[in-house]
């Protein structure tokens, strides 16, 4: 295809369709459609409109070495979409619906998914309270769409170590909150904080609990990893963090290369004390970072290079992912076109 691979970056492109399935309240969900890809018909009064009842997930489609298209642990993708549609009032998409559904936008835009190693086709299904409703309650209708986009790296410079800042000011989720789906409107209030930021001079913030301020939660919209003596800490799922597949299929290899793997409360003070740091994420990959700032206090890591634990870590999940390694975890799925 005719198509500037090497000048992607993490944006929107339009292909060539897109799948769609709506089901009314109390219904049980159908077959669904795959549909040109195009703008939609709604509501101005839909709940996903007016009250934010939307949830998305994100992943990616990847050409391996050996040239077949590949997804990585789409199944973990798929049962997180159930639990976030469980928590904001909506029906699940049984799972064998949804990676059908996945693997269908995929393959029918399978022209659009980048040549190994030069991006992905980021896969982006999203659940929608699309009906019409005015009192604040779960809408009477909702629909369920997978889009995808070829994309580059999420950051700037892909492996270039980022500069991040922590906030004092803002959080990112509360304890009985939604931080812990992926829900849509989770990533709003983001924005401000963020750009600002970005304004700034840095890639991204660090988001402390909400609770004591202390404890680091996130990177904007990826998972935190630090490494100190050779062990690796992120911080443990509380249910204000996003169990995300990418962190857990890090711990996994870590553990693999045998590290020791410390999933706990991170101190902020202890991960600006730390070797290495870096975030992880399906869109993020794994991103060192290079300096935090908190406050007065700036910690640099590893002379801005990207930290030998970093590195392995990097380097294994991509060999994973691209089928360069073995999978000894079952995590690929190699799609029939
Ligand atoms: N944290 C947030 C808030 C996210 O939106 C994401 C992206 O999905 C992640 C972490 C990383 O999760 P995953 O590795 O499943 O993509
Ligand atoms: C992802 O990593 O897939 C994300 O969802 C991050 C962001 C684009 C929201």
């Amino acid at each position: 295809m005719d198509f500037d691979w090497d000048s992607l970056t993490f944006s929107f492109t339009a292909t060539d369709t897109m799948y769609r399935n709506v089901v009314r309240a109390g219904e049980e969900w159908g077959e669904g459609e795959l549909i040109p890809f195009g703008n939609i018909e709604i509501s101005p009064a839909a709940g996903v409109l007016n009250y934010g009842q939307g949830i998305f997930e994100g992943m990616k489609a990847q050409r391996a070495d050996d040239g077949n298209i590949v997804l990585f642990r789409s199944d973990k993708n798929a049962a997180r979409f159930a639990q976030g549609a469980k928590r904001l009032g909506m029906p699940p998409v049984p799972e064998s619906l949804f990676l059908d559904a996945v693997e269908s936008v995929v393959k029918s835009n399978h022209r659009w998914v980048p040549p190994t190693g030069r991006g992905a086709l980021y896969i982006r299904p999203v659940l929608w309270g699309s009906g019409a409703i005015l009192g604040v309650a779960p809408a009477p209708e909702f629909t369920f769409m997978v889009y995808v986009c070829p994309v580059g790296p999420y950051f700037k410079g892909g492996m270039t170590p980022i500069k991040l800042k922590v906030s004092d000011e803002y959080h990112r989720a509360a304890p009985g909150g939604s931080g812990g789906v992926k829900a849509i409107g989770n990533y709003a209030p983001g924005m401000m904080p963020s750009k600002m930021a970005k304004v700034e001079g840095y890639a991204e913030i660090i988001y402390l609990d909400a609770v004591e301020h202390q404890y680091i939660e996130e990177v904007g919209a990826a998972n935190f990893f630090c490494v100190k003596d050779n062990v690796i800490y992120t911080p443990d799922l509380t249910g204000t963090i996003l169990p995300g597949i990418t962190r857990a299929s890090v711990m996994q290899i870590a553990r693999d290369l045998g590290h020791e793997v410390r999933e706990e409360r991170v101190d902020v003070d202890m991960a600006l004390d730390a070797d290495e740091a870096f975030c992880a994420g399906t869109a993020a990959v794994i991103s060192p970072i290079g300096s935090i700032e908190h406050g007065s206090k700036i910690a640099h890591y590893c002379n801005g290079e990207v930290g030998p634990v970093t590195r392995k870590l990097y380097d294994t999940l991509v060999d994973i992912q691209l089928k360069r390694a073995d999978d000894r975890h079952g995590w690929i799925r190699t799609l029939e076109l």
